[in-house]
């Protein structure tokens, strides 16, 4: 689908983000290996979080749906049934990689496949350490799907310092802990997302030099849970920056997730100058939830730290687009984890900025980008590269331009958030 969009004047306006769907995936998974019905409130409809209900019925879960809440009728974690085909992750990395854990853990054969964008997604980074665990996994080239579990006994458990701040690995590994007598012990020096030790209330420690030891085994009980997702910060962080670098207007994010191992680009986006309030926060389970509203302001150019690279990574592409129209020049280095998601990241920005007319250098593990208050770039052209990120990204883009800007693949941005493009035009009428 080609979306073409031409925004004259400011976004005005309140929204609700879609439910959070790193939370959502969890939910889904850990209610299928309790013992018990657990509930969703507020389940994402997003396509990724969808596939990991798709995925927990084909291994013999029952799940319930009505419209936003889901039931989830588990059977401890031992009851888990092969699939009778393969388990197909569409386009969710997240799906892949968690489930990974969790069907070594349980021993089971089957097939893992995905979409064209995952089957080009690297999995080496969580078949090493499940092979150490005593899996036996293979996958096309040693590392893309499909991958193909084979049965095993039973796997043992590990210490394990992660390479790269990553949870997906980091929660693969510690689901595949759930099904160890002994503790798995996970070492992270950067922090990532926390949801999985969260909501699992897994045993951490903090080492002297900052180090946090987070385990599990098969003595960590999986609670039944009443959960309730809130909203999507990575999906709200679109309208953090289009409040910030449009003409005019205000926008009013309500219900948004400010877990801190999520929220960096607000602290990014305070530092550079935004105008940004937050209001009305509350405790909604274990996480913090606010409004926010954000109002236009002239930005200050920012760098990234290596700790906010790691947290912030999945809005880094639409902070670029902060920093394009900032007064200075941003860096962002050490992350080269954006060249291996839905697609290369750091290429795809670096083009549409490009074609607005910004000097951009491109690194291996980031970008230095000379910043413009106050351009406006005429027509451009986004190919959302079959990535949800990136096709909204080119929305925000049009912001700042003042010709007519296409994107090529908009409907991707369902794989988050659904209602994107609606949000979009309520926030112009
Ligand atoms: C996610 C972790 C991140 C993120 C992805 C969701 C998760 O990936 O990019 O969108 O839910 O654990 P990495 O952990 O591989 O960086």
């Amino acid at each position: 689908m080609i979306k073409r969009l031409r925004i004259q004047s400011g976004l005005q306006g309140t929204i609700h983000t879609p439910p959070d769907k790193s939370i959502a995936h969890r939910a889904a998974m850990f209610a299928a290996l309790a013992n018990g019905i657990s509930t969703i409130q507020n389940y994402a409809q997003a396509a990724d979080p969808q596939t990991t209900l798709k995925v927990i019925e084909q291994l013999g879960v029952l799940v319930e749906r009505n419209g936003t809440s889901v039931r989830i009728h588990g059977k401890g974690r031992d009851a888990l049934q092969e699939p009778s085909s393969a388990i197909d992750c569409e386009n969710s990395g997240t799906t892949m990689r968690l489930m990974t854990g969790i069907l070594s853990g349980a021993g089971i054969g089957c097939t893992m496949i995905g979409d064209a964008s995952l089957s080009k997604r690297p999995m080496k980074r969580v078949m090493d350490p499940l092979a150490l665990m005593g899996a036996n996994i293979e996958a096309r080239e040693g590392s893309y799907p499909p991958l193909v579990l084979h049965r095993n006994e039973g796997l043992k458990a590990i210490d394990f310092r992660l390479p790269i701040a990553s949870a997906q690995l980091k929660s693969c590994i510690l689901l595949a802990g759930l099904f160890c007598e002994e503790e798995v012990q996970v070492y992270e020096g950067v922090r990532s997302r926390n949801h999985t030790e969260v909501l699992l209330e897994l045993p951490e420690e903090i080492l002297d030099d900052g180090t946090r030891v987070i385990r599990s085994s098969r003595r960590h009980s999986v609670p039944v849970q009443n959960y309730a997702v809130p909203g999507d910060f990575s999906s709200a962080a679109f309208w953090l920056v289009a409040g910030s670098i449009m003409k005019e207007g205000e926008i009013r994010i309500l219900n948004v997730g400010l877990n801190p191992t999520r929220d960096a680009a607000l602290r990014v986006l305070k530092r550079m100058g935004a105008d940004v309030r937050v209001e009305r926060q509350s405790q909604a389970g274990a996480e913090v939830v606010a409004d926010l509203s954000v109002r236009p302001t002239r930005l200050k150019a920012t760098s990234l730290t290596e700790e906010e690279v790691a947290v912030a990574i999945d809005e880094i592409p639409v902070l670029s687009l902060a920093m394009a129209f900032a007064e200075g020049e941003s860096m962002i280095r050490g992350a080269a984890e954006l060249r291996v998601k839905e697609c290369d990241r750091l290429e795809a920005m670096a083009v549409i900025l490009r074609d607005m007319g910004i000097e951009v250098e491109e690194y291996p593990d980031g970008m230095r980008i000379v910043g413009r208050p106050d351009h406006r770039a005429s027509d451009v052209a986004v190919d959302s590269r079959h990535d949800h990120r990136i096709a909204m990204c080119g929305a925000i883009a049009a912001l700042r331009c003042d010709g007519e800007v296409t994107i090529d693949g908009a409907e991707h941005a369902a794989v988050s958030y659904p209602d994107f493009w609606k949000d979009l035009e309520s926030l112009q009428a």
